[in-house]
C-alpha cells in the first residue's frame, strides 16, 4: 500500500477563508469540505440539515471558487430540532438571501423534511451526501446505519458528523471516539 502524504488530504483549498461566517458547530470543517469538494469535484452536492448555512455555504464556496457545475441542495425545514433549538424564519430567510447573492445558479433550498425530500432523488443521483440532521442515538441505531453506502450516492463518498455531547447519539454510540465536554 502507498505511504499517505500530506497531500492526500490537504490542498490549496484547504487554505481558502471562509467568504460567509454564520453561527454553527461545524466551523472547523470548512477546510476539510473546500478539499473534499477539490478532491471529489463532485457534481451533486447533498445536505441534510443546514441551519444558518455554514456548512452549506462551504461546500458552495469551493464549488463555484474550483469552476464546478455541482448543484447543491440544502434539505432542512427550517424550524430547527431538540439539538439545534427551534428557530424562526429569520433563519431561513438569511439563508436564501446569501445563496441567492453568492450562488443563485446551483445552490437549491428544499423545505421539508428529510422522509419527504428522498423521492425527489433517485437511487444513484448524489456524489456527496453531508448528514447533519439530530443527532439521537435511538436515531442512529435505529435505522440503517448511517456509516454503510446510500442507495442514493452514485459511487464515491459520504460524509457524516457528529457533535460530541454526552447526551447526543454519536457520543453514546462510540464514547472512544467522542469525548463528552
Ligand atoms: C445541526 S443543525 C445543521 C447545522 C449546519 N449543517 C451547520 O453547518 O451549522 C440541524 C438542522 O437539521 C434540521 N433537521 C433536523 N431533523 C430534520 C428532519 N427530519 N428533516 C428536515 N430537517 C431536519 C433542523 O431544522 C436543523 O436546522
Amino acid at each position: 500500500m502507498p505511504k499517505p502524504s500530506l497531500n492526500d488530504f490537504l490542498s490549496k483549498a484547504s487554505f481558502w477563508p471562509v467568504a460567509e461566517v454564520v453561527g454553527s458547530a461545524w466551523i472547523e470543517h470548512a477546510p476539510f469540505a473546500m478539499w473534499l469538494m477539490d478532491a471529489m469535484r463532485p457534481s451533486s452536492v447533498v445536505e441534510l440539515g443546514t441551519h444558518n448555512g455554514y456548512s452549506f455555504f462551504a461546500f458552495c464556496q469551493a464549488a463555484k471558487a474550483l469552476g464546478l457545475d455541482t448543484e447543491l441542495y440544502a434539505i432542512d425545514t427550517w424550524e430547527g430540532d431538540v439539538h439545534s433549538g427551534h428557530y424562526d424564519n429569520s433563519v431561513y430567510e438569511y439563508v436564501q438571501a446569501v445563496l441567492e447573492r453568492d450562488y443563485p445558479e446551483r445552490a437549491h433550498m428544499v423545505r421539508t423534511t428529510f422522509d419527504d425530500a428522498r423521492p425527489q432523488f433517485p437511487d444513484g443521483s448524489v456524489d456527496l451526501i453531508h448528514v447533519d440532521g439530530r443527532h439521537f442515538y435511538e436515531e442512529r441505531v435505529g435505522r440503517p446505519d448511517p456509516r454503510r453506502r446510500s442507495p442514493l450516492l452514485r459511487g464515491r463518498a459520504a460524509r457524516r458528523r457528529d457533535v460530541p455531547t454526552g447526551t447526543l447519539g454519536p457520543w453514546r454510540h462510540d464514547p472512544a471516539r467522542h469525548r463528552g465536554p
